[in-house]
């Protein structure tokens, strides 16, 4: 997988480079352009939107559009030849600028241009339109590129017109689940043909098998189905071959077909079931010029060559990952010494030791060997791979100390040995070499570091992963001479120190910093924090709750000896700005009212305030805290009412409409008095409410039953008295949820002794309820995206960092938990709105999800290249509540 990502993006810069230099190029003199085809042009413009005003130079004063941008003539004879209305890349130039894309209506005077051979519209935004089947008529396209331009169902027929088409792309679209329209089967010039990720699904037909001049054939994540034809096996010029990632049910019967294939240099069958081809060494390393073999997911369950030898001449990528192998590494690898260059044998139930042989791959630059069962110590021999960049031995269970060999590997940029049983001292030798480290990665291991408090590491690390190993329990001084770091992720590693002058101002340009766990201490009264995400809990921070920049978006400090007012925090003029959408400040010494400053929070999402000392009574300016879902304020002194409705003419309650998102509500233990509000029905999402130990009395308002989705429910030790309303959803809990209520009465308690009028029942209609559900996951979409992009970005075009970035999610757990679970729930719930193609066993979930899940490390594959496309795709059409 990681390989194909890897030729992926290089097909993509090569692309992006290519369109570039041709975008730029000026031509000699030449015949000016044919006025009918400027005007063709002209009108094409003034069809679409252009808010990136890519084509400003298209204007009738600029005489010749022959010199327009994005335009090339044949200079012989003055007629436009090639239109490339790609959208630019963006500031960090690694990816497209959403913001500039075209879209509007593609005019049919492209007609006019006769001798158009080169059309390219990819990156833009057609807003789901057709592709306009008039492109049918243009009988001189060669090269059709419409590549992620937001186009749906159907593809026109008049396409297969296009017989001298050799080029189409039409790869990131949308086609709603459509089949491949057979007519691409008599398209007999093509050459490249890329339906990646486009929505396909149904039967791969079998005309394809007639596309005799194919070099180019992805199909992969799709949904395609049935039985793969084996007529492709007729593709006998086919180099590139991507099938992976479609749905269970694609399956090959055998792959006889496949040794036809005469020519291919890259194999992706990623996620096909495979496991009968007990032959699959053998059939694979036949090709002569095979150097990407990808077999993720396949079920293969066996390494050894049945047929004696192997005989990969020119095997470049191999990534095995995702299979279960359920024996040792064999030595086989070592014949692949002359050619491999990444080698991915990630979560593939492998046992035993390393294999020392694992050395002679002198050209390898990738090696990942995580989520295995092996044992034993690195082999020194490791040292030997002096081309490597990325070593991932990440979770098994490795011991004995690190070889200092590892310190020569002058080209490692990315190191993983976490979660094993590594042990003995971390020390300068271990470095000596690694000048290009940017990642590294020791948590969760018995290690320690053991270097001079001068040290000035050869490395400028980004990430730095060295939770729950042993870096205290002084402040480790290198870390100042990191300049570039983004992650740094030292949560429970034994320091026991006081915060360095240094730190506070250092920390400003880190992106996700994590110190949770520690003993450190500090008064924290009067620095500005800048991250964007901070976990300093539970340690010994002291002093006023510190100052947010605008790019704060989670906080938690919480388990620490804060005190203060928290009215001055809230009302800071600092803090105005602050878009912070988590706030857990709980187990605190804060103390106070609430402020009537809730105005300036109204990115919080999750708010925890439990165990405090806050006084005085919920402020109806809570209300304004429209996208709240939790809140919990439990274990304080908070009295008087739960504010529910328009008392005050200008300000809203807090459980009127405009806290419809909320899905925790916890205010146990505190002094809350009179009744729970009726429109507590009102707050539809409710998963979540925690009463207890209040002094809250009257009935349990009937509304209560329209909580469908209500887990968790406790109003005990109240005052509460009656009958509970009956609804299937309030008889689900047991007693303990209602117990301490003298007065309270009805199943699950005991019969009331007087009979009761049935309580009235708002009635839900099921649409309703849909609609609700569906306004629920868009709402809590807001400020999402970005978060999620400020991490994914990191990652984006450095697959091996999502290594780092499960990592990064395990090491702080319940707090991204928090963080981001709700947000999943949605973002996946957007995926199956856009029917957004990602590799069927590719569960999308962070290992934050449940603890469940956090067993199951190989399940987290996500493939981030998707995922932050489809959260830039998000980020770009908005998700504005509506
Ligand atoms: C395409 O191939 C099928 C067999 O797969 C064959 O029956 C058909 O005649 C071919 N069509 C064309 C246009 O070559
Ligand atoms: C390995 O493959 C190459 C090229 O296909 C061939 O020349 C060579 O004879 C093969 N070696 C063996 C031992 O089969
Ligand atoms: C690996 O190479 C050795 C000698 O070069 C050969 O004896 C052995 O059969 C090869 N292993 C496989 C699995 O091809
Ligand atoms: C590593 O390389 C050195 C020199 O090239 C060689 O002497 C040594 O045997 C190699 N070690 C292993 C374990 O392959
Ligand atoms: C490493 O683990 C193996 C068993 O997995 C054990 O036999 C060996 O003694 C251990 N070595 C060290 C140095 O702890
Ligand atoms: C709070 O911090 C202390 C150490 O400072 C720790 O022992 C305790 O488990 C933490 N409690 C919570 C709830 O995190
Ligand atoms: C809690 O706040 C009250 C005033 O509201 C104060 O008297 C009391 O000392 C505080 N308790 C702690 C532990 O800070
Ligand atoms: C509600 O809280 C009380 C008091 O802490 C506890 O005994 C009871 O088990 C809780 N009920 C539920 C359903 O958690």
């Amino acid at each position: 997988m990681g390989a194909s990502f890897a030729t992926h993006m290089l097909l993509l810069i090569w692309f992006f480079t290519a369109t570039f230099c041709l975008s730029f190029f000026k031509a000699e003199p030449h015949v000016s352009c044919n006025e009918k085809e400027k005007q063709a042009l002209l009108t094409l413009k003034r069809g679409l939107t252009d808010p990136g005003n890519l084509l400003s130079s298209w204007s009738s004063d600029q005489e010749d559009c022959c010199r327009w941008e994005r335009v090339r003539c044949d200079n012989k004879i003055g007629r436009v030849t090639e239109l490339h209305l790609s959208s630019p890349l963006d500031a960090d130039g690694l990816w497209f600028d959403y913001k500039k894309r075209l879209g509007g209506e593609i005019s049919p005077s492209l007609l006019e241009l006769g001798f158009l051979n080169y059309l390219n519209l990819s990156f833009n935004d057609f807003s789901l339109s057709h592709i306009p089947s008039f492109l049918g008529s243009m009988g001189n396209l060669r090269h059709l590129d419409l590549r992620d331009a937001n186009f749906s169902r159907p593809i026109p027929h008049p396409l297969g017109n296009l017989s001298g088409l050799r080029y189409l792309d039409l790869r990131w679209n949308d086609f709603n689940r459509a089949p491949i329209p057979s007519f691409l089967g008599s398209m007999g010039n093509l050459r490249h043909l890329d339906l990646h990720g486009a929505n396909f699904s149904g039967l791969i037909p079998h005309q394809l098998g007639n596309l005799s001049g194919l070099r180019y054939l992805d199909l992969s994540f799709n949904d395609f189905s049935g039985l793969i034809p084996h007529q492709l096996g007729n593709l006998s010029g086919l180099q590139y071959l991507d099938l992976g990632y479609n749905s269970d049910h694609l399956y090959a019967d055998n792959l006889r077909w496949i040794s036809q294939l005469s020519s291919i240099q890259y194999l992706g069958l990623s996620s096909i079931d495979l496991h009968k081809e007990v032959h699959w060494l053998q059939i694979m390393s036949k090709f002569p010029s095979l150097s990407d073999l990808h077999l993720s997911y396949c079920q293969l369950d066996n390494l050894n060559p049945s047929l004696g030898f192997i005989n990969f001449t020119s095997l470049r990528v191999l990534d095995l990952s995702e299979n279960h192998f359920n024996h040792e590494i064999p030595n086989w690898f070592s014949n692949l010494s002359t050619t491999l260059l990444q080698l991915d044998l990630m979560s593939s139930s492998l046992k035993g030791e390393i294999p020392e042989s694992l050395g002679k791959l002198k050209h390898l630059e990738f090696l990942d060997l995580s989520s295995n069962s092996l044992n034993g110590p690195i082999p020194q021999s490791l040292g030997n791979l002096s081309e490597i960049q990325t070593l991932f031995l990440a979770q098994n269970q490795l011991n004995g100390t690190i070889p200092q060999s590892l310190g020569l590997l002058t080209n490692l940029e990315q190191l993983d040995i976490s979660n094993n049983f590594l042990i003995g001292p971390v020390d300068e030798e271990h470095f000596t070499k690694l000048s290009k480290l940017r990642s590294l990665d020791i948590s969760h291991t018995p290690l320690f570091f053991n270097v001079n408090s001068n040290w000035v590491p050869p490395f400028q690390l980004q990430y730095a992963g060295m939770s729950s190993s042993k870096i205290g329990p002084k402040f480790p001084t290198w870390l100042q001479t990191q300049k570039s770091l983004r992650l740094l992720l030292i949560s429970d590693s034994g320091i026991s120190d006081k915060v360095p002058d240094w730190f506070w101002n250092w920390i400003s340009n880190i992106e996700v910093l994590d110190l949770s766990s520690n003993r450190i201490q500090g008064d924290v009264s009067d620095i500005v924090l800048n991250s964007t995400f901070l976990n300093l809990r539970s340690n010994h921070f002291k002093g006023h709750l510190p100052q947010l920049s605008a790019n704060v978006q989670g906080l938690n400090i919480a388990n620490n000896s804060l005190s203060g007012q928290i009215s001055t925090f809230l009302c800071h003029t600092m803090n105005r700005k602050n878009k912070l959408e988590v706030l857990d400040a709980s187990n605190n010494l804060l103390s106070g009212e609430f402020s009537h400053c809730c105005r300036y929070w109204q990115s919080l999402i999750h708010l925890n305030l439990g165990s405090n000392n806050l006084s005085g009574k919920i402020p109806y300016s809570m209300g304004s805290l429209v996208e709240l879902q939790s809140l919990r304020l439990q274990n304080n002194s908070i009295s008087g009412d739960i504010p529910s409705s328009l008392k005050m003419c200008s300000s809203l309650g807090l459980i009127d409409i405009v806290l419809s998102e909320l899905r925790f509500l916890n205010l146990s233990q505190n002094h809350l008095t009179g009744k729970i509000p009726e429109k507590i029905g009102n707050m539809k999402v409710l998963e979540s409410v925690d009463l207890l130990q209040n002094h809250l009395s009257g009935e349990i308002p009937p509304s209560m039953s329209n909580l469908t989705f209500l887990s968790q429910l406790n109003l005990s030790y109240n005052n509460l008295s009656g009958k509970i309303p009956s609804s299937t959803q309030l008889q689900s809990f047991d007693a303990l949820s209602y117990t301490g209520n003298p007065q309270l009465c009805g199943d699950p308690l005991p019969k009331c002794t007087v009979e009761e009028k049935p309580p009235k029942r708002t009635p839900i209609g099921k649409t309703e309820d849909h609609f609700e559900n569906s306004n629920f996951y868009m709402g809590m979409g807001v400020g999402f995206p970005v978060g999620f992009w400020a991490i994914c970005g990191i990652l984006f075009f450095k697959r091996t960092w999502r290594h780092a970035y499960f990592k990064f999610l395990d090491d702080i757990q319940d707090w991204v938990y928090v963080t981001t679970v709700p947000n999943v729930n949605w973002f996946l719930e957007k995926l199956k709105s856009h029917h957004l193609s990602l590799p069927p066993r590719t569960k999308f979930q962070f290992p934050a999800l449940s603890p469940v899940m956090m067993e199951d490390k190989a399940t987290f594959r996500l493939e981030c290249k998707e995922a932050c496309y489809l959260a830039k795709i998000i980020q770009g059409n908005g998700s504005k509540k509506s």
